[in-house]
């Protein structure tokens, strides 16, 4: 063995019998004692391309046509020419044969001749490159310095020379272990005391070797949830310590709980294709009969509460179309509806639908956080406090509100929160207290504070991502990089 000599870890598996994991391993333990040092280069395998397989067989074209023009006496009509070469190859080999200086074109009275001018050797280097390519490819470092130009050549002409990079890892023994004592190597060591060597007495003559706890190990990834599912846990955890239920409602909903129910007029531009998903089959659905007078009088003249409606003629066609449900307070008017009396405390963080083109900030298909409190003495401020002590838990601090408008609330108001890392705000959520056009029809009396908005935005912030689409992605690397404290860290729970 040629002593010092740099191995790729390739050579070196095959030499000692093991595999390239175990030489990666062993370099990485060496290196740490610095008895090797360990490079990465990049490695150019070159091989030939479909034209170069042509090329390798029949000769180069310009080596061709100085062929045809040598048998010819050294001067040949053009148009003959093409005929025996082909008009794809002529082309090539009078262009090639130009640029060598092979060849002079003569225009005469009778047409265009090529002549050969110079003396052209037997074998050139890029004609040698492809005579050694037919035996199959070749790392072009092993290849000689006029071949490596060449090739360089050769690789300037389409589909001629195929190239493929390689990383290699060498393993270069440093001087220290050329140095190093041989006779370390003839001491048995042994990582484990069995029963035979104690028996035997043989474990007084061993060397028993140290474990390096430092010493790297391929990396194992242990379970953990989606970083989205972990955003979902962790918002949960927020409203259940803030005493909360959560509720969950069907996807596909009645345009009555999405819209009606919540005095959106039946002309409101949300209702649009463009906005909505209406289901095409079934296309109806059945409403709750005892909401349907009070809701279509809330619409059409405001009945009992008070308000003069939205004055239009109510349809209940339209009330029974059948939608993927665009906000979750789609669930939360279901529910209300059914729990009349205080106290009332829900929340939900469930899917919704908006047709909406998808880009960086936009999806399809997300989710929204919402949450509602009805009780006989609940007021607005007590709605900015709860929203800020939730979002408090999710560690933003500094969150404050601006008037808003939504048709089912009133007040209305926006909730944004200050990003620190980012010198932005962020939108965060819609909020305000539910109208007497909503809460009456549905037979509540009392004050609904209530409150919804995405939950994707937010976790683009806590991830420190920007674009919304990586959380469907599934890109194992940037799921597996995520310590799966990251998140609990980054809200300060941590
Ligand atoms: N539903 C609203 C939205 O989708 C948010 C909202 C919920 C606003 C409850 C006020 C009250 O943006």
């Amino acid at each position: 063995m040629d002593q010092g000599r740099p191995l790729s870890f390739e050579e070196a598996a095959r030499i000692i019998g093991r595999d390239v994991g175990a030489v990666a391993k062993a370099a990485l333990w060496l290196s740490s004692k610095n008895l090797v040092s360990v490079e990465e280069i990049e490695e150019k395998l070159i091989g030939l391309g479909e034209e170069g397989r042509v090329y390798a067989e029949s000769g180069l074209p310009e080596r061709r046509l100085v062929e045809e023009l040598r048998s010819a006496g050294g001067r040949m009509r053009l148009s003959d020419l093409k005929e025996k070469l082909g008009e794809k190859e002529f082309g090539i080999a009078v262009s090639w044969a130009r640029r060598k200086g092979w060849i002079e074109i003569e225009r005469t009275s009778e047409g265009a001749y090529a002549k050969l001018i110079a003396d052209v050797g037997e074998e050139l280097p890029e004609e040698r490159v492809l005579r050694i390519l037919r035996g199959g490819a070749r790392k072009l470092s092993e290849l000689p310095e006029d071949l490596r130009e060449a090739c360089t050549a050769l690789s300037s002409r389409p589909n001629v020379l195929e190239v493929k990079v390689r990383r290699v890892h060498l393993l270069k023994p440093r001087e220290e272990l050329m140095r190093l004592d041989r006779s370390i190597l003839e001491v048995a060591e042994v990582t484990r005391l069995t029963q035979e060597l104690l028996a035997s007495g043989e474990w007084r003559k061993v060397k028993l070797s140290k474990f390096d706890i430092y010493a790297p190990t391929p990396p194992t990834f242990s379970a953990k949830g989606h970083p989205l599912r972990e955003l979902i846990k962790l918002v949960r955890e927020a409203f259940v310590e803030m005493g909360f239920e959560e509720i969950r409602g069907p996807l596909v909903e009645l345009a009555f709980w999405n819209f009606d129910a919540l005095f959106q007029p039946q002309d409101h531009p949300a209702r649009e294709m463009h906005d909505t998903f209406y289901l095409a089959e079934p296309e109806l659905g059945d409403l709750p009969k005892h909401l349907v007078e009070p809701v279509k009088r809330a619409h059409e003249d405001g009945g009992d509460t008070g308000s003069i409606g939205w004055r239009y003629r109510w349809r209940e066609e339209e009330a029974r179309r059948l939608l993927l449900r665009t906000h979750t307070t789609a669930t939360t008017i279901r529910w209300l509806a059914d729990h009349r009396e205080p106290p009332v405390k829900v929340f939900s963080v469930d899917r919704i639908y908006r047709n909406e083109r998808v880009d960086w900030k936009h999806l399809a298909e997300f989710h929204q956080i919402e949450g509602i409190v009805m009780g006989e003495k609940v007021s607005f401020r007590d709605l900015l406090g709860l929203i800020k002590e939730f979002y408090a838990k999710l560690g933003l601090k500094n969150v404050r509100f601006r008037p808003s408008y939504f048709p089912y609330t009133e007040p209305s108001a926006e909730a944004i929160a200050y990003l620190e890392d980012k010198k932005t705000w962020l939108e965060l959520i819609g909020m305000g207290v539910f109208r007497p056009e909503v809460t009456r029809p549905m037979g509540v009396k009392h004050r609904v504070l209530a409150w919804g908005g995405g939950l994707e935005r937010l976790a683009l912030a806590l991830y420190d991502l920007d674009d919304i689409r990586t959380f469907y992605m599934n890109d194992l690397n940037w799921i597996r990089g995520l310590p799966s404290i990251y998140l609990r860290r980054k809200v300060g729970l941590l």
